[in-house]
């Protein structure tokens, strides 16, 4: 009796939590949408058309005719899943044709796929370190990195969005640790803007730090390969670990890492992220070498995403929204509360634009905002239509 009672009551905590997220415009629930066929800017919710304005499949490759044909190909003979995990069963020659294959493209000695972006930081973070390292990163990074380093039982230390000053601060009390690991994101998820990967590479080298970048976004965004923003710095071979996901402008699912042999070999040898999920299928990593090929080849795929983007921020500047620093296809409006991020939102949902509000906690406090991203894929009626949307809202 005394336990259905105490059950009742942690029952009771949680439904008064959510009421607590809903008063604050805070709760989150899903929307399940259709997709229209052969486009990846369309949806369908509840009969009606909506406009995607909010996706990271940044060159529209999740619905390119080269990647469904990769899929159908490969299915047959392999099946949808692999049955196991990486070091069990779990490697076909598709996995290791594309840890070949994302090696080259990130001009590195080896690389290694993981099942999502958010294990392969779990994964290399919590390996890489020990109880004796320090690990420094931008206040800014994804959850994904936060939640590795709080994970690892390295010491962390998290310095200010983009203050070096601060970082050197840290750095300069790194001699106690066997090893210093930097980490950062190259384009932050949230607010589009880069990280100052030259002048982080400068003070790594000056502390004899390890340096990760995350460029989940910049992959197939940034470089004149499309490489990302460490081949637009030239930069590859100064920063020793980049990981990247799959799921973003590559438009499949799935994480990696490129570094040296001995890093990688080391990641495969002691990332539980790795070893004990099961791996990615083999589809999708046939899909993923299919989307780095176009990404190598395709420059004017690039070149549209960057027109829309220029075109789309310059705009909405224009129109006399808050749209920060960014300087890549993540547009944020900032607009504070997350009570009038939700009622934006709303605005734009009902006039048929899908952008939902981006609150905190995965924003900091007081900056809720709306997050809008570009596609290459992006007609220029569905533009058309997004900004005289929000010239509508900011006249009204
Ligand atoms: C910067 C960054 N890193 C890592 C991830 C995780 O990637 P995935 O979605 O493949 O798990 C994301 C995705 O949201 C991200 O934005």
């Amino acid at each position: 009796m005394k336990r259905a009672k105490k059950k009742v009551k942690v029952i009771e905590q949680f439904e008064s939590e959510l009421r607590n997220l809903q008063n604050g415009g805070l709760y989150r629930s899903l929307n399940v949408l259709s997709p229209l066929p052969e486009t990846s800017t369309r949806v369908q919710w509840n009969g009606q058309k909506y406009t995607l304005f909010c996706s990271n499949d940044y060159l529209g490759l999740s619905r390119h005719p080269r990647l469904i044909k990769a899929v159908k190909d490969t299915v047959k003979k392999y099946g949808v899943g692999t049955g196991a995990s990486r070091l069990i069963s779990g490697t076909t020659d598709w996995h290791e044709k594309l840890e070949r294959k994302l090696a080259s493209f990130k001009k590195k000695e080896s690389a290694l796929v993981f099942s999502s972006g958010f294990l392969a930081n779990l994964g290399i973070i919590t390996s890489l370190t020990d109880k004796n390292s320090l690990i420094i990163i931008d206040k800014r990074n994804h959850a994904s990195i936060i939640d590795a380093c709080r994970l690892s039982q390295a010491t962390l230390r998290v310095y200010p969005h983009k203050r070096l000053e601060k970082l050197e601060t840290l750095l300069r009390k790194s001699k106690e640790y066997n090893r210093t690991l930097i980490i950062t994101d190259s384009v932050f998820s949230m607010d589009g803007d880069l990280a100052p990967l030259s002048e982080i590479v400068r003070l790594k080298e000056k502390y004899g730090a390890l340096l990760m970048i995350d460029e989940a976004h910049a992959t197939g965004v940034f470089g004149p390969r499309g490489s990302g923003l460490a081949e637009e710095l030239e930069l590859e071979e100064k920063i020793d670990i980049i990981m990247g996901t799959l799921s973003k402008a590559i438009g499949s699912l799935g994480g990696y890492v490129a570094a040296s042999r001995a890093i990688i070999d080391y990641v495969k040898n002691k990332g539980r992220p790795f070893i004990y999920t099961t791996s990615l299928p083999a589809i999708l990593c046939a899909a993923s070498f299919e989307a780095i090929q176009i990404i190598e080849e395709e420059w004017p795929l690039r070149e549209q995403l960057w027109n829309t983007t220029h075109l789309v921020k310059k705009s909405i500047a224009a129109m006399g929204f808050d749209v920060g620093e960014s300087v890549s296809p993540i547009i944020p409006i900032v607009v504070g509360e997350a009570n009038r991020a939700v009622k934006m939102a709303q605005y734009l949902f009902d006039q048929k634009i899908y952008v939902p509000a981006v609150r905190p906690p995965t924003v900091p406090s007081g900056s809720a905002r709306l997050r809008i991203t570009v596609s290459a894929a992006h007609t220029e009626t569905e533009v058309k239509q997004l900004l005289s949307v929000l010239e509508k809202f900011k006249n009204g």
